[in-house]
């Protein structure tokens, strides 16, 4: 099998993306499989062409790789792919409108104010950062409505801090999402889909030395304690688990997908996002999950990619 695995791009999550990339890619040649690893750009089709791969695995991050455009690419030129479709990439690339279907779902989404750049310039809506205090409370979130590694999101704890982080959340993308801070115990469920059905991973939990679990503490050695599985209940570890698949399904997902979540003290467990392109680097929650079920990384992958049904 001759397998493309696309990573890079321009995204600010690109030097992510091309660590997900050699990883998984070296994870396939250990198993024999020929990989050809694609930097994305505007040769991407031509260099396919000339690549003629039995099928296409993207690990692309950020808005192209996750929005379903890239996707939507790959499928107009005919290739074969692993992972959601573009559809359904698109409504949950988009954290506000994949929070509704989860409330939709019955699962506890945080309360959420969406204020596009926009509405600051045509509304007014400068004025209005006093009442979102009022509504949300601090600590509050304040955080991009799509992207990823955290990039762009801040805790606001006090009022003369919310302009900074709008504008931060702002250079990141044209919409901003604010949300009360939940202090909880972070984690995070991974689900494979496969012939034989869907499945969780052992839950992730995740200690980060900052207050969110950012940049740094994402791609920094030891900033960032892990328990795998997580240090939480057995009706809790169920509950999650049942979390991860139905937004899966609701949202129409495939092969693969991330959902991070975080319990409350009340054990609560609250809904952040869910990633069809979850990050495969060294310190990536996904290949952590994949070890502690006792799975071989290259297997996982090449498992997806042999029983793709389209
Ligand atoms: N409402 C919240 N309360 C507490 N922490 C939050 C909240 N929202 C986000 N966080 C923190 O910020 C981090 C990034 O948020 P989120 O997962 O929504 O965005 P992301 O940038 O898309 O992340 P990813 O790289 O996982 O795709 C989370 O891992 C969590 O630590
Ligand atoms: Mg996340």
């Amino acid at each position: 099998m001759k397998v493309a695995v696309l990573a890079g791009g321009l995204s600010a999550e690109r030097e992510v993306s091309l660590r997900s990339g050699r990883r998984v890619s070296q994870a396939l040649r250990d198993k024999g499989v020929e990989v050809f690893e694609v930097d994305i750009d505007a040769d991407l089709l031509p260099e396919l062409r000339k690549l003629n791969p039995d099928v296409v695995l993207p690990l692309v991050h950020g808005q192209i790789g996750e929005d379903g455009s890239l996707r939507e690419v790959l499928d107009v030129a005919g290739y074969k792919t692993l992972g959601s479709a573009s559809a359904a990439a698109r409504i949950a690339f988009e954290k506000p409108i994949a929070n509704q279907i989860a409330a939709a779902a019955g699962v506890f989404v945080p309360k959420s104010i969406v204020l596009p750049q926009e509405a600051f310039k045509s509304l007014g809506a400068a004025d209005l950062l006093e009442s979102a205090i009022s509504s949300i409370g601090l600590p509050m979130v304040v955080k991009p409505s799509h992207g990823g590694s955290a990039l762009g999101a801040s805790v606001v704890q006090t009022k003369s801090e919310l302009p900074g982080a709008m504008v931060t959340a702002f250079s990141y993308g044209a919409v901003v999402l604010m949300q009360p801070f939940i202090t909880g115990t972070e984690i995070a469920v991974c689900v494979l889909e496969d012939k034989s059905g869907i499945k969780t991973l052992p839950i992730v939990e995740i200690v980060p030395d900052h207050q969110l679990y950012d940049y740094d503490c994402r791609y920094t050695a030891g900033m960032t304690e892990f328990f795998v599985p997580a240090r939480i209940s057995p009706e809790l570890t169920y509950a999650a688990n049942e979390i991860a698949i139905k937004m899966h399904k609701a949202l129409g997902l495939k092969d693969i997908s991330r959902t991070d979540l975080i319990i409350d003290a009340a054990g609560n467990i609250w809904f952040l996002e869910v990633n069809i392109n979850p990050g495969q680097t060294e310190t990536s929650l996904f290949p952590q999950a994949i070890a502690a079920a006792g799975l071989d990384l290259g297997d996982v992958f090449l498992n997806l990619l042999t029983n793709l049904d389209q």
